[in-house]
């Protein structure tokens, strides 16, 4: 059994039906949801094979394709939406190397039914960003009775610099209203409504707004379901369902603990979910946290812990002072220097309240908090968190 086996997907059924009622009344909808909570995978398992289904035609675009230039990773991902060619299967169709190279997947790109998105260069070279935009739109909304179109990460297109792109965006939008809908994806709340809320046109204010509900004890069940049957694993029940809300009802970091459970062969539950926190930690944080300056990760761990989001409190500095072992709190400017390269790197996120933040990464969060609860936090220039060679029980 190796890491990636993919486990099955568990399916929203509720939220199709909400979402599928509102796109059918003509509304477009916005979807927020924390990373790694399961927007794609919705998007991808239930709202594009429904709709595909009552025949239209749908398709998805990650913003994120493109992450040093999300405008030209739009544009481009909606060409290949539009110059997509209808692939029949080889059944009915010859094989030939041109037929498998359609097959080729486009990164960050889905249509929904027999279609291969286009690849290669774009059709209007000439023609501005904007131009190739309101084209490839217009393509798409003469496709099927009706289309839509999912922009996945669409607060990427949140910087003040995309202003005048988001502007004609909208303009092109407006023409093909009524043969597209346009369902928006995000997992920055803040960035989102940045972004709506500078927009003020009539296409971004009418899009619904709709949260992604957290998953609960059915989908708990549904993995010791999957362990039982591919491994006659018999996790404690009632113990995986105490843990999830503790990985923030992540379906990620679930599947992920199963994998351990189901690479180990056992039911060991405790043991799964330290290796889980020890690898997260190892694998994905360590080195960047060592890079950190003191401050910063003083910070960091200061939000994990405390409950609290504002970072300029006499508590937080206090705190922050202790973690630092340094005689006197460091300055306001100091703080506000880390927490501007935090949030500049999208570590931390504002709330809207001045002076408190979040931390983005909910694994982050979590795998600081366990280690700051299991007494495993030595900051040293190596690794901030030394998880011990052997197991204590883990809580
Ligand atoms: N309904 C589900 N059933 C089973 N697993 C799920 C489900 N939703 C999400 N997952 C698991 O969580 C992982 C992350 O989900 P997904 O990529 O859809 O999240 P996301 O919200 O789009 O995250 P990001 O903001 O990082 O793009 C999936 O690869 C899958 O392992
Ligand atoms: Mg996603």
């Amino acid at each position: 059994m190796s890491l990636q086996t993919t486990l099955p997907y568990f399916a929203r059924p509720d939220l199709l039906e909400s979402v599928t009622r509102l796109l059918l009344s003509g509304a477009n909808v916005t979807l927020f949801a924390p990373r790694r909570h399961g927007k794609t995978s919705f998007v991808r398992h239930d709202l594009l094979p429904a709709l595909h289904e009552a025949g239209w035609f749908a398709a998805r675009v990650d913003l994120w394709r493109n992450r040093d230039n999300p405008e030209l990773g739009l544009v481009e991902g909606l060409e290949s939406v539009a110059y997509a060619t209808s692939s029949r299967s080889p059944l009915t169709r010859p094989l030939s190397l041109a037929s498998l190279r359609a097959t080729l997947k486009v990164p960050g790109v889905d249509i929904e039914g027999s279609w291969s998105p286009a690849s290669g260069p774009t059709q209007h070279p000439e023609a501005s960003l904007e131009n190739r935009l309101a084209n490839a739109l217009h393509v798409i909304a003469e496709r099927g009775n009706h289309s839509l179109i999912v922009l996945d990460e669409f607060q990427a297109l949140a910087k003040k610099s995309s202003d005048n792109f988001v502007a004609s965006f909208r303009t092109a939008l407006q023409d093909v209203e009524g043969r597209l809908s346009v369902f928006f994806t995000g997992s920055s709340r803040d960035g989102l409504m940045r972004l709506f809320n500078r927009s003020k046109a009539p296409l971004f204010r009418s899009a619904e707004s709709v949260t992604l509900p957290n998953l609960g004890d059915n989908f708990v069940d549904s993995r010791a379901d999957y362990l039982n049957a591919v491994a006659s694993i018999k996790v404690d029940r009632d113990a995986l369902k105490r843990l999830f809300p503790r990985l923030c009802y992540t379906p990620l970091f679930l599947n992920e603990i199963t994998r351990i459970l189901l690479v180990k062969g056992d039911a060991d539950l405790d043991g799964a979910v330290f290796e889980w926190h020890r690898s997260k930690y190892e694998n994905e944080y360590a080195e960047w946290f060592s890079s950190l300056a003191d401050v910063e990760s003083a910070v960091i761990i200061w939000l994990a812990i405390s409950g609290q989001k504002s970072v300029y409190t006499e508590e937080a500095r206090e705190f922050v002072r202790k973690l630092m072992q340094e005689d006197a709190a460091p300055p306001t400017s100091r703080v506000q220097t880390a927490i501007r390269r935090l949030t500049a790197a999208q570590v931390l996120e504002p709330t809207g309240v001045n002076g408190s933040y979040e931390i983005a990464d909910q694994g982050l969060q979590i795998v600081i908090s366990n280690a700051v609860n299991e007494d495993l936090i030595r900051p040293s220039r190596d690794s901030l968190i030394q998880f011990p060679n052997s197991r204590g029980p883990v809580g």
